[in-house]
């Protein structure tokens, strides 16, 4: 008979795991045999000594069969799926989904709500006045074959385990290990049932990768268990040195995402969106060239279909379409103060988690599992890194409700920018990409 504790014990040693053993811990923590405390001696030790890439699939597909597998086979065509590692004003989903959609190839995704200093996709449209997330599996197919598009967040049926392991991670300081994030993610991925996925693998300082070479070794280890899982798997590796939108925020990050959508803001988030919806619409045209899926997901977005594409998601999943046209009737928040910057100079780096982390001060997200949030609270960027700021510009703008002390996230926000007397222009925001057939560098395909 297998006890956990020796399982602990076998892996504080460095000693491999067989796949009886893994699914021993997955089915006893998922059906509540196994308390806490074991699970979480277990995760750090894994954090410590790793798990082999046989553990890890192992790993992934005892969390994956946890729950319901979707069927998405009655749909016709290519079903695609994207997932986010995480980080901060990543509102890419949001705008690459009705891109995709639009050009007809059906997405199918499932999202999560915002994780440690990290925003999530569920959490951003609950700020939708009506919008709602859980979707039975019936609901959400019915609409992927009508609408072309459906978002839903974690159920009980589908990847329970992974809810259970996540939020004991979230406060054990187990997140940041490549296997666990590799499970987590892809089980998930593999539940929702689409034939093909991206993964857009975040590195930097408002992710939980640090450099270049985690992140790719993190999307190695996702691509080659969604290829042997027979779901075709692209990753990019792209900086979150800072954050990637302007906004960080629910009702902002909303907003920000029906404004690139409407042809107008952020120039980088616009193009990063455009790259990743092209990879996204290559998966399931293999046969087009990166240049022919560029020009179709710039078409879509000059046209307005995309925009058109997200309302009537929007509409289909019970929101107040209006917000389309008209974003003041998403919450806005009560109170605003503007942080101007104390000196002259370039801004040379920002503390991208230190941001996510002053967002959630203002009410953006949760101190600990099952907060309830603030939609309308958070930031605005005025300045990217690289750029010049005089004296008493303004930096960013905080928004907030009653009841907050903005000074705290302020001060947050002011020491997570910095400001220096040399121009250092701005990283590349893509560093490359892993498929099963390779590492690529750069925005090449
Ligand atoms: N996103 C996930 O879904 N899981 C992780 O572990 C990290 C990011
Ligand atoms: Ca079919």
């Amino acid at each position: 008979m297998l006890r956990m504790v020796d399982l602990i014990e076998k892996k504080k040693q460095g000693k491999s795991h067989d796949e009886a053993e893994i699914r021993f811990i997955v089915r006893g923590y998922t059906a509540g045999e196994l308390p806490d405390y074991q699970m979480s001696a277990w995760l750090m030790a894994v954090w410590f000594r790793g798990l082999s890439t046989a553990e890890t699939a192992w790993l992934t597909m005892a969390m994956a069969h946890s729950g319901k597998i979707v069927d998405l086979s009655e749909i016709d065509g290519i079903k695609v799926d994207k997932h986010s590692t995480g980080g901060v004003g990543d509102t890419t989903t949001l705008i690459i989904t009705p891109l995709v959609a639009a050009a007809g190839v059906k997405v199918a995704k499932m999202s999560g709500r915002g994780l440690g200093f990290t925003g999530g996709t569920i959490d951003k449209l609950e700020a939708i006045p009506g919008f709602r997330t859980s979707l039975a599996t019936g609901e959400f197919t019915a609409q992927l074959q009508r609408v072309g598009m459906a978002v839903m967040g974690q159920t009980d049926d589908l990847a329970p385990a992974d809810g259970k392991i996540y939020a004991l991670r979230d406060v054990s300081a187990t997140v940041d290990s490549i296997p666990l994030i590799a499970a987590s993610v892809m089980s998930k991925k593999i539940a929702a049932g689409a034939d093909k996925i991206l993964l857009d693998v975040k590195y930097g300082s408002g992710a939980f990768m640090k450099t270049v070479a985690a992140a790719t070794e993190l999307a190695r280890v996702m691509v080659g268990i969604g290829t042997d899982a027979g779901r075709e798997t692209t990753a990019v590796i792209s900086s979150m040195e800072e954050p990637l939108g302007t906004t960080i925020g629910n009702s902002l990050e909303v907003a920000e995402a029906i404004e690139v959508l409407s042809g107008k803001g952020d120039s980088r988030l616009r193009d990063y969106c455009i790259f990743l919806a092209a990879k996204m619409l290559l998966l399931a045209k293999p046969l087009l060239s990166m240049t022919a899926a560029t020009d179709t997901i710039r078409g879509l977005l000059d046209s307005g279909a995309g925009l058109a594409k997200f309302g009537e998601f929007v509409e289909a999943q019970g929101g107040d379409r209006r917000i389309v046209q008209e974003t003041h009737l998403l919450r806005q928040a009560s109170r605003k103060m503007e942080l101007r910057a104390a000196h002259e100079g370039y801004i040379v780096r920002m503390d991208s988690a230190e941001i996510g982390r002053a967002a959630i001060l203002l009410g953006a997200g949760r101190a600990k599992k099952g907060d309830s949030i603030d939609l309308a609270a958070g930031i605005k960027l005025h300045r990217r890194c690289g750029e010049f700021v005089a004296a008493g510009d303004v930096l960013a703008t905080l928004f907030f409700n009653e009841m907050i002390e903005p000074a705290r996230a302020g001060l947050l926000i002011e020491k997570s920018i910095h400001i220096g007397k040399k121009k250092i222009p701005a990283g590349a925001l893509i560093a490359g990409t892993v498929a099963s057939s390779g590492w690529h560098e750069g925005s090449e395909r």
